[in-house]
């Protein structure tokens, strides 16, 4: 699988995968290029409450702990992913009853047992993900219904738990949505006035061939002026956005996307080196994409390596 010249070697930021721990143990192939290719790793699912908290007395880390052994037999960085968010919440939380105090006390004991249980393995965290509508207001969720400024107590949370890690909101989309990117401007603007410790913002950067450059752009310089460190944790381009059920991914769509990767690639390089985290694609190859498995969506290629696990064309362009 992987030969050089490498991807990882031709940037100075780590280039990350997102993983999923089943497929690490049962393909060979997926194993192989997640070790050749990629020095950073977060868990596509194996972190998140539903799973590491299925009960309320009850934590299972052992999925997550496999991607964690993998990544450190193999010499890899972990981001954790994520503490906070509104989808895959265990049942029992979403049916929570209690007063404020009690939905406190809740939140920081997941936080807080999540958070030392990867102390000194995850480089850092998505303490908070995808808080805003995109008119910029709050998302309407368990957590902002039940937890006033449960945003800036989370990140504290965390911060207490694991005072080393690189503490990320993360969300998606701002891209053409002035008011969402606004939210997060402020959020981190007021966050940083009361001395509540974030470090950095995650874009997820799930984008698609018609995504316009100019927002993207936009989008990023206007999160880096923060002067936060940058991720983009969930890189994937879409070819085919509408689920057309005859695309075919031909010559256009592919020039289409490749050129969509360099700006994104170009624009990154261009962050000052302290401020850069790390590209992450959302999973290793087209076969493994969730615009596949979740979404449905059998004819989306939206990955740098194809359903054999080799790498496109668009892998060499952006070695140039
Ligand atoms: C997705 C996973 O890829 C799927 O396997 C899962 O079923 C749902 O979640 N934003 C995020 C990620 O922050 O956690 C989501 O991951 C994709 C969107």
């Amino acid at each position: 699988y992987g030969q050089a010249p490498y991807l990882k070697d031709r940037y100075n930021f780590p280039i990350g995968a997102s993983m999923n721990p089943r497929l690490l143990a049962e393909n060979n192939a997926y194993r192989n290029v997640a070790i050749t290719e990629f020095t950073s790793v977060t868990a596509e699912n194996h972190m998140k409450m539903m799973l590491v908290h299925p009960e309320a007395d009850r934590f299972d880390f052992s999925k997550g702990d496999e991607i964690v052994a993998f990544a450190k037999n193999h010499q890899k960085r972990i981001h954790g992913h994520t503490l906070v968010w509104h989808n895959q919440v265990p049942k029992w939380m979403n049916e929570f009853s209690g007063d404020t105090q009690a939905w406190e006390a809740m939140l920081k004991n997941h936080i807080q047992t999540v958070a030392k249980h990867y102390k000194g393995q995850v480089a850092g965290w998505d303490v908070v993900n995808e808080s805003f509508l995109d008119d910029g207001s709050l998302r309407p969720t368990v957590w902002s219904k039940n937890i006033p400024d449960y945003i800036a107590k989370s990140f504290q949370w965390a911060h207490e738990a694991d005072p080393n890690a690189i503490l990320f909101y993360n969300d998606y989309g701002q891209d053409g949505k002035p008011k969402k990117m606004q939210a997060i401007l402020n959020l981190v603007k007021d966050l940083q006035a009361r001395n509540i410790p974030i470090h950095g913002l995650g874009l997820q950067m799930h984008i698609n061939i018609n995504s316009k450059n100019e927002e993207l752009v936009d989008v990023i310089n206007q999160s880096a002026k923060t002067g936060l460190t940058i991720h983009f944790s969930e890189l994937d381009i879409a070819v085919n956005p509408k689920n057309d059920s005859t695309f075919v991914y031909h010559e256009t769509a592919k020039k289409a996307q490749q050129e969509k990767f360099e700006l994104v690639f170009k624009a990154y390089q261009e962050l000052p080196k302290h401020q850069q985290y790390g590209i992450t694609f959302w999973n290793v190859s087209d076969r493994d994409s969730w615009l596949r498995g979740y979404f449905k969506r059998p004819k989306e290629y939206p990955l740098l390596f194809d359903d054999t696990y080799t790498r496109k064309p668009i892998y060499s362009k952006l070695l140039n």
